[in-house]
């Protein structure tokens, strides 16, 4: 067919395609923007911008949640339960960091019954930290400073047996008793860096975060890549330097997705 000849499309469609109703045919351009969805927070109206967990809409509507287990940049995985919520009509409470508003949804994330778990969680948490306190490896630790936060001074349960340091390691050191089991540092290993060499082992009372095959972390096929250590928020995980220098040493903990980060490297 030379160049000069007409598309076969336009030869076929003559008069009648000329003619013919244009009602159903969709307009060009992009699509529609998803909409914000208007529900209340701690009894003042509030948007969560689509896609948005209450967590995150409530954090940028200035409130206060405890959260663990959820760090911006992650996905979230709902399993420490500090960052509950009422939502009425609703029996039980909520994760926040996992749930998403409806509209016309009324969440309170600091009523007397939705404060009482989250800190009744911390308590919990509290329970199992290190003799010398939540923060005995790292000053700023998230589980620390969310209980200082709250109020939460001191546990009524008795410590569980923990499992003794892990310093097999040149570049980081393993304190599993400051563990909170939140697995961030197995989202961090397997998820953000690809390495997949920590997992959580077991059940229950049982459970634990183990490299590789329940290898010392210096004998597992970790390439120190420090992922983990960015997202622990309890000083378990922590460099091998700060460590030794007591856990007093300035340090400046930033997540690999902060964008800051990058523009500063
Ligand atoms: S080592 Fe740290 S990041 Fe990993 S599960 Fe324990 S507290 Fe969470
Ligand atoms: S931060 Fe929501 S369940 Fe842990």
């Amino acid at each position: 067919m030379s160049d000069a000849s007409p598309p076969a499309t336009v030869a076929a469609a003559g008069p009648s395609a000329a003619s013919a109703p244009q009602a159903d045919v969709a307009p060009p351009g992009p699509a529609a923007a998803p909409a914000s969805v208007p529900f209340e927070l701690d009894g003042q109206p509030a948007e969560a911008l689509p896609g948005e967990t209450i967590l995150q809409a409530a954090e940028r509507h200035g409130a206060r949640i405890p959260h663990l287990c959820y760090t911006e940049g992650m996905r979230p995985d709902g399993n420490c339960r500090a960052c509950v919520c009422e939502i009425e009509g609703e029996r039980v409470l909520a994760p926040s960091c996992w749930r998403k508003p409806a509209p016309g949804m009324k969440v309170r994330t600091a009523s007397e019954r939705a404060r009482a778990a989250q800190r009744m969680v911390l308590e919990l948490l509290l329970a199992d930290a290190p003799e010398n306190g939540a923060d005995a490896y790292r000053p700023d630790s998230e589980l620390a400073l969310w209980a200082a936060e709250l109020g939460v001074t001191g546990a009524r349960f008795p410590r569980r047996a923990q499992p003794a340091a892990d310093l097999s390691h040149p570049a980081i050191a393993v304190h599993l008793d400051a563990c909170i089991q939140c697995t961030r540092c197995v989202r961090a290993c397997r998820e953000v860096q690809v390495n997949d060499v920590i997992g959580y082992a077991d059940r229950g009372h049982y459970a634990r975060i183990v490299f590789d095959l329940e290898d010392p972390m210096g004998a597992s096929t970790c390439v120190a890549c420090g992922e983990c250590v960015q997202a622990c928020p309890t000083g378990a995980l922590l460099p091998r330097g700060v460590w030794e220098a007591g856990a007093t040493a300035a340090v400046r903990f930033v997540p690999a997705w902060d964008p800051s980060f990058r523009e500063n490297a």
